[in-house]
């Protein structure tokens, strides 16, 4: 195992992402937490990860001693390094804040970590953070690799396997970076490939029959990977014992809520209850024009609806579940690392069923919880899910509702859903589905003036929207071919009664955000 200390920088994630692509499971610590996760985990080997701060700030946080006393591999990037320096003897000089950018680094000496990589007297590229600067190493230092603007661009004590970057290994920028952080991990720490999702599998089915024994699980599906995944996984391991729940609202996408339940019932014969609760959902948002009263309105339909079925399942006879089954994912679980400890500000407020478990007073069962998303869709497969279903786009919960700014009907409904579907089957006709993040159309509730054969038409425009990102925090739009967009548009306004317009959406996030509400 290895523990990653994160200062706070935004691609600390990175380096456990990496490390578990060489096969090894690691795990993420905020610098606060860092001395106690070091003493639960006891692990192989340590990274130190970038951050924000300077080290010559006062109250600048510090990586545990015990981590540098206990003789094991560590691998310092960025802050992480003038940490290092700062607390084995060395001095660092204040510079200015963190900035990333492209540079050579030249190698002066051979080191451990970059061994089969990189080699003495050659040039090679990598994503620098220029910041503060260390600028004496510790006693058992020396410089391995250096840039025009880096005297330190990498200082080791080999003896002690103590590593120091000060670029990042971690991001695509350094191309070679991964293969130093897999020699890190197998050939400096000693440690081997097993993390892969086969033995995942294996694992999580123990821990879920030890967790739940002979007792009943509900699992909510919501259409998506996730909680597609955590079903199939925990039906592998307590069978009849787990009942899923599909609360069908009436907001999907075309074809989305019969594939779910064929794939379900069809495919692997696992106990599901469709409940068709469109009239309802349909008509609470009447008239609902306001986002956030949208997703309301639904999450709390969600849960009465939910609570009611789970009841019923209460009732059949075979005794109450005693567990409620969630896809929350490890990026849902890590604590991220405060500076100001202040309330963040809600942009939106994301539809979710964290009340429920204490509300119906079930324990929570959350398979997927060490997993990044990447991760679940490769355990998806490996557990023969479809790959088209695994490799879906991420959709809200509250689903087509917020993809309608204004208030919602049904013939509006319609009307999006065959557009989707439209603009959807020509991205994947021209190859791109799987480039592109996310893409969706939204309907607008404005209409234009068009003409049609010999006619006027006075109809909606329709919005398209792709973008590409990495976890939905920063998006930036898909820049398309236009002859790809504008066979889109001519299909949708050909076939879909009710568009005449379309316009492509070409904002970033930020200062946008992906939805339109
Ligand atoms: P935004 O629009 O905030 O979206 O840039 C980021 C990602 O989150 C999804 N999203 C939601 N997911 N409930 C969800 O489950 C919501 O209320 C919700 N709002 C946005 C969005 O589709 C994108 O993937």
């Amino acid at each position: 195992k290895v523990l990653i200390v994160d200062f706070g920088s935004q691609v600390t994630q990175l380096i456990a992402r990496r490390v578990r692509e060489a096969g090894v499971y690691c795990e993420l610590a905020p610098f606060q937490n860092a001395e106690k996760a070091f003493k639960e985990l006891n692990p192989k080997a340590v990274i130190l990860s970038g951050g924000p701060c300077s080290v010559t700030d006062d109250g600048s946080p510090r990586a545990p001693q015990a981590i540098f006393d206990a003789g094991i591999p560590v691998l310092a990037i960025c802050y992480g390094q003038q940490t290092t320096a700062v607390q084995l003897g060395g001095q660092v000089e204040g510079g200015h804040a963190a900035e990333f950018g492209r540079a050579d680094i030249q190698i002066q000496e051979n080191s451990a970590l970059f061994e089969g990589v990189w080699e003495k007297g050659g040039r090679y590229p990598v994503w620098m953070s220029h910041g503060d600067r260390v600028t004496r190493l510790p006693e058992g230092f020396t410089v391995k690799a250096v840039s025009e603007n880096a005297p330190f661009a990498i200082a080791s004590d080999e003896k002690r396997k103590i590593f120091t970057t000060m670029f990042h290994p971690e991001v695509v920028h350094t191309p070679d970076g991964a293969k130093l952080i897999a020699n890190f991990v197998h050939k400096i720490a000693g440690l081997k490939s097993d993390w892969t999702m086969a033995a995942f599998r294996g694992e999580a089915i123990k821990s879920i029959r030890a967790q739940v024994g002979e007792g009943r699980v509900l699992c909510g599906l919501s259409g998506g990977v996730d909680s597609a995944v955590a079903a199939v996984l925990i039906h592998e391991a307590i069978g009849e014992n787990l009942t899923c729940v599909f609360v069908d609202h009436g907001l999907m996408r075309l074809g989305e809520a019969e594939q779910v339940v064929t794939l379900f019932r069809d495919h692997y014969n696992i106990p599901l209850v469709h409940v068709d609760a469109s009239d309802l959902f349909v008509g609470a948002l009447e008239g609902v024009s306001d986002p956030e009263t949208k997703r309301k309105t639904i999450g709390k339909l969600f849960i009465d609806v939910f609570e009611a079925e789970a009841k019923k399942i209460a009732a059949d006879g075979r005794g109450a579940p005693q567990f409620l089954a969630q896809g929350t994912l490890y990026p849902d679980v890590i604590e991220s690392v405060s500076f100001t400890g202040g309330p963040s500000v809600t942009i939106k407020s994301h539809h979710n069923v964290g009340g429920l478990p204490a509300r119906m007073n079930m324990k929570l069962v959350e398979p997927l919880r060490e997993l990044f998303k990447d991760e679940v869709r490769a355990l998806g497969r490996e557990l023969g899910l479809p790959p088209a279903f695994v490799g879906r786009h991420p959709f809200p919960g509250p689903g087509l509702a917020i993809r309608i700014p204004g208030a919602i009907s049904r013939e509006k409904l319609d009307i999006l859903r065959k557009a989707d579907a439209i603009y959807l089957e020509e991205i994947a006709k021209a190859g791109l589905y799987d480039t592109i993040w996310q893409a969706f159309a939204v309907l607008l509730p404005v209409r234009t003036v068009g003409v049609m054969g010999d006619g006027r038409t006075y109809d909606h425009v329709c919005a398209l929207r792709a973008v590409t990102s990495v976890d939905g925090m920063t998006a930036d739009f898909f820049p398309f071919d236009m002859n790809v967009l504008g066979r889109c548009a001519t299909r949708i306004i050909n076939e879909v009664k009710g568009i005449n317009r379309v316009v492509y959406d070409v904002t970033s996030k930020p200062p946008g955000t992906i939805e339109w509400e």
